[in-house]
Parts: C-alpha cells; structure tokens; sequence
C-alpha cells in the first residue's frame, strides 16, 4: 500500500501544467466504442480510472495504444457486450458502457458499478432511461442484462434531477437510436459539452449540450475523430487550494478559465488574488485566510462537489466560521473525520457542516476514505505544522496525476512510501 508523506509548512510557489479532466476523459473513452474506426484523444490524463476504462475497452476488443497523452483507439473489431464483475467494481464510471454498449451492439450485460463510496449511489436513473429507449431491462442476482431488437428508439427522457452520469448514459445510447430523442433536464457540465462536441465530430447530431434540453437525432453509424480533452477544472481548484493554505503564489496553465468560475467566488472571499487570462490562472494567497462565508454544492454552474473538501481544508485555517452545504451526495462529509485529526475544529449535522477556523493544524497520520477526501487531506497536510502521513493513494492515484511530483516542484516536500 502506498502512502503519501507529506512535510507541512512549506509555502507552494511556481507554475503548474494542468491536465486533461478525468470526468470527460472517462466517458469519452466509453463514447469511442461505438465509433467504426480510429479515435485519438489527446490531453489524457494518467490515472488509475482511466486504465481501468482502458481495461475494459480490450476487453470488449478494441485496441489501444498510448503515447504520452495521446491514446488511440480502434473499436472497429469491438463487438463484446459484457464487462466482468470485476472491472465494473472498479469505478462509478463503468456504467457507462451499458449505453455505449447497446449502441455499438444493442445488448450489453454488466453488474453494478463500484467506485466512491458518497452515500447511496443508485442506478436507476440511468435503467430508467434506457428503459425508455426501448432497451429490454433484467435485473437479476447483480447482474443486468440489457438488449434491444435492433437499435434503441428514440423517445422523451424526463431526469427528475440533475444526473451527470445519467445523461451520458442517455446521450450514448440515443446517439445511433432511430429518431430522436429529448433529455429533459439534462446535466449541463462542461465534462458533456466534451461528451457531446467529440460525438458530434464523430458524425453524431447532438445539440443543446451546456443547456437543460439535450436533443439527439440518431445517425446510422459514427467515425473516430480526433479530439483534445478539457483541463480539470476540480484538479485546477484542488492545487489552487493547496496553494491558498500555504500563503503562496501559484500559476496555473492549460486550464479553462469558463469552467473554472464557479468556485472563484470563494477563493477570491477567503482573501486570494485570482486573476485570469485566456487559458492560465495566478493565484496569490494571503498570510492568513479569510473564511468563506457559504460553500453550497449544486450542478453546473453552481459549486462543484468534487470541490468541496479541498476547499474545506481551506476553511479549516481560515479566520472565521464557514458554512458548507452538500447538496449532491449524501455521504460527501467523510474527510471530517481525518480533518478534525489534523486539528481542525469542524461540527456537521446531515448535509451541513460548520468549520470553525483554528490557527494551525498538526501534522498526522490519516486514512482517504475516497478521492477528494484523500486532496483534502494533502491540502491539509501541507498547511500543518510537523509531517503528516496519507495512505488510500489507491483512492488519490484514480484523479490525480503525479501529485507527489507536482506539489514537489512548486516546493513542497513530499514523498511516497510503499509499505
Ligand atoms: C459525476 C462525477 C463525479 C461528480 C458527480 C456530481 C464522473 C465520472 N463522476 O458522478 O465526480 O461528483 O458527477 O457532479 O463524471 N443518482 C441517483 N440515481 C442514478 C444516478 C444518480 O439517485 O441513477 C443520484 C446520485 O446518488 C447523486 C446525484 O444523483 O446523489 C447526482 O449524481 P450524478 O450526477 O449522477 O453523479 P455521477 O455521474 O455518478
């Protein structure tokens, strides 16, 4: 098991390259099964998640080959329609390939998806709407067996909330449908702008991404294409934290300054400089931060989620009493815990916790129960005073690249052990 060491105190100065974001690269590797031909993806970010998706690809029988950031697919010969148990184990995201799945082949038998452990993360969601593409549904013992007599049919899909991974599912199995189809409130995260741009260029007729009303009309088959990934917008707000508890001065490159508006608001009211040019970020912190009055979590455009525990641990040394309200997830408070072992002083009821800002936190030893908890305790880590050690890299090494390596040459000290 690995763990990361982490010498606390150091303030980050420097300039860091984000990279492409895991939450498009995921689905767009899904979405290149049912393209006939070659895909090339470029800004591909090296994680765990997106071998495993690389894992499951061959497994259907596509090829793939890497280069640096740049992976080629060739799904041409792909025509296998089950994913083992224990690929789907590996990660929420795998539940992907039911709709990629029915689209290249019109059947596609999985078992229930794994990945972060935030509260109940249902499926029905996205069983429903491929249910109302006309695809056959069997759940039996775990295992779901989806088949459709031919292709899906277009029809209304109506979300009853806002589902990032349900409207991907929908997307990818309306995209070859006979006629068209309509998703009604319809995730509008910039990671489905990516979806729906690569499909399109794939030959697809996909409009309204980035709205609430997503209207697919089916086409008869889809090419590769070439396409460059978004930066991550949560890996940019995680490193702009780390920077934040430090005190130090940071620029970030390759991001998009757009999809990065929603959590500006709360560096800025904690006391940070951010300015902006076209694809880079400066950042600059104060000597001590300034509490964030309100961190609420919602859908795009709102406050990202994935972006609420690192800036927790902002909050954590800030002057003042913080609100956070999670709104997304039910279970999206696990890094209190371990926050609280640093020194943090942080009281949460259900969906809401009050940090109440300390002066210093200490350095300790902490398990990362899940992937932005285990970036909220490396933020932590390096504002703490003495060293601190995290283990769960399995849990960090799924969303961040080189993190380590990173952090080290913006001056931090940090060191991964094998145990
Ligand atoms: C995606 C992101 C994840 C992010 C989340 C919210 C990827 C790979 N993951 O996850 O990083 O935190 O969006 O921005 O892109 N729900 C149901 N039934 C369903 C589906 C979802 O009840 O069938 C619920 C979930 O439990 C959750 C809410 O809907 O409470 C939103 O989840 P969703 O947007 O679907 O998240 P994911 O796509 O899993």
């Amino acid at each position: 098991m690995a763990v990361l060491q982490v010498e606390g105190g150091r303030k980050l100065f420097g300039e860091m390259r984000i990279h492409g974001a895991k939450n498009s690269a995921l689905p767009l590797l899904t979405a290149a099964l049912i393209c006939d031909g070659e895909t090339i993806l470029e800004n591909c970010p090296n994680l765990s998640d997106v071998d495993y998706t690389i894992d499951i690809l061959k497994t259907l029988g596509c090829t793939i080959e890497r280069e640096g950031s740049t992976l080629v697919i060739n799904s041409s010969n792909a025509y296998g329609s089950t994913v083992p148990e224990k690929y789907m184990q590996k990660m929420r995201s795998s539940v992907l390939f039911i709709g990629a799945m029915l689209s290249k082949c019109g059947s596609a038998r999985v078992t229930y998806p794994g990945g972060c452990e935030l509260g109940p993360r249902p499926i029905d969601l996205h069983l429903k709407s491929i249910g109302t593409l006309g695809v056959d549904i069997n759940e039996r013992h775990g295992k779901i067996d989806c088949r459709c007599v031919g292709r899906p049919q277009g029809a209304v899909i109506t979300l009853p909330f806002v589902s990032v991974g349900s409207t991907e599912n929908a997307i990818l199995c309306s995209v070859k449908a006979h006629g068209t189809t309509k998703i009604l409130n319809a995730a509008a995260e910039p990671e489905i702008i990516d979806l729906c741009e690569f499909l399109n260029k794939c030959g697809a007729d996909v409009r309204g991404a980035g709205t609430g009303t997503i209207t697919i009309n089916g086409v008869n088959r889809l090419h590769g294409c070439t396409h460059r990934i978004i930066p991550d917008r949560i890996e940019a707000a995680t490193y702009m934290s780390a920077c934040a508890v430090t005190g130090g001065r940071m620029r970030l490159t390759h991001i998009c300054t757009e999809n990065i508006q929603p959590v500006l608001y709360a560096f800025r009211e904690s006391g940070c400089t951010v300015d902006l040019d076209e694809n880079s970020l400066f950042i600059s912190a104060p000597k001590r931060l300034s509490r964030i009055k309100l961190v609420k979590t919602q859908p795009y455009p709102g406050f990202p989620t994935d972006a609420q525990a690192p800036l927790m641990s902002m909050a954590a040394v800030a002057n003042g009493t913080s609100i956070f309200i999670e709104t997304i997830f039910s279970d999206r408070f696990k890094h209190i815990e371990g926050l609280t072992r640093f020194g943090a002083n942080i009281k949460s009821e259900q969906s809401v916790a009050v940090v109440e800002g300390v002066e210093e936190l200490y350095g300790t030893k902490v398990y990362a129960p899940d992937l932005r908890a285990g970036a909220s305790y490396i933020v932590s880590a390096l504002s703490a005073n003495g060293i601190s050690e995290i283990d769960g890299m399995v849990h960090i090494n799924r969303g961040y690249e080189n993190i380590s390596e990173n952090l080290n040459a913006l001056g931090a000290n940090t060191q991964i052990k094998e145990e």
